[in-house]
């Protein structure tokens, strides 16, 4: 069975990937309070102490707001973190697999596939495309957007948000005229499944199988439901990011290279929720 070492396991992606893929694959989560990825003496000692095939590095600082007004702790985590662990697993021969994030991509120019030129638009973005250029080629990317799940109390995901908002009865506003990629969670864990068993280094985008507008999203969430749509209200994106900046407007993101598993839409990864709880 693979070994694959991993940073970030209890986060909100990482946690499901565990918990779907343990039968498959072996799997030694490296936790932050064993080894802060911008401690190189502990990375060392760490990683250099374990024995793994596959180095799966999710760690990051993933607060994109926060990331604006904590600029030197994002890249601190996100670039040089990730350089202190891709430099002692490639000095050890081992494959190495980098999550990254749609983010990177400004959003006025869709669609975006895995050879698309990047052009971070905030620090957030920035820093996580600092950690993708750090990497050699013998590195996999793989670039996710929006991912939900089904369930996970420590951190709520877009899905989640507007889900708990529609409960409690409270206004939503949202975007019409942006886009975005919704991404099951379930479906980024099975298609690295493939990617771990068949190692490729190079970008991969496992991204969900359509874009929508927030909207359109939060609108969905409430028909599936059965939630008071009449609470969602409108905005456009202008007026939205004068609060809110580094959003990309049209995360239209997609793939040419995952040709291993089919994505979910939107709808149908609602759909297995329901199933799911
Ligand atoms: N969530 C999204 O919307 C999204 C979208 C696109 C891409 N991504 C990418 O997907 C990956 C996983 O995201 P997520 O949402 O699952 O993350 P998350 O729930 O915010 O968890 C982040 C993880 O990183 C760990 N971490 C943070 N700083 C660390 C440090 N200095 N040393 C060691 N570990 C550290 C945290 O450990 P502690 O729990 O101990 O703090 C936690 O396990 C990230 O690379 C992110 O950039 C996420």
């Amino acid at each position: 069975m693979l070994k694959i070492a991993l940073t970030g396991a209890d986060g909100l992606v990482g946690s499901r990937i565990v918990e779907l893929l343990s039968p498959d694959f072996e799997f030694l989560p490296l936790p932050q309070s064993e080894m802060d990825i911008t401690n190189v003496d502990q990375v060392k000692k760490v990683v250099g102490d374990t024995d793994f095939d596959i180095f799966f590095h999710l760690a990051a600082y993933t607060n994109v707001a926060g990331a604006e007004a904590n600029r030197d702790l994002a890249f601190k985590i996100n670039r040089d973190g990730t350089k202190n662990v891709f430099d002692v697993a490639s000095a050890k021969g081992k494959k190495f697999v980098y999550i990254s994030t749609d983010f990177i991509f400004d959003g006025k120019n869709p669609p975006y596939y895995e050879d698309s030129t990047p052009s971070p638009s905030g620090i957030y973005a920035a820093s996580k495309f600092e950690g993708e250029k750090i990497l050699s080629d013998e590195a996999t990317i793989v670039r996710i957007s929006y991912p939900y799940r089904a369930s996970f109390e420590i951190k709520r995901d877009f899905f989640r948000t507007f889900k708990t908002y529609l409960e409690q009865k409270k206004p939503l506003t949202m975007i019409t005229d942006s886009l975005m990629t919704p991404t099951f969670i379930d479906d980024i864990a099975y298609g690295l499944k493939h990617l771990f068993n068949n190692f490729t280094p190079g970008i991969f985008h496992l991204v969900g199988g359509n874009s929508l507008s927030p909207y359109d999203a939060a609108t969905l969430v409430a028909d599936k439901f059965g939630l008071d749509k009449s609470l969602i209200g409108k905005t456009t994106y202008e007026e939205y990011i004068k609060n809110k900046p580094g959003l990309p407007k049209l995360a239209d993101i997609r793939s040419r290279k995952n040709v291993f598993w089919k994505m979910k839409t939107f709808e149908e990864g609602i759909n297995e929720i329901i199933k799911q709880t």
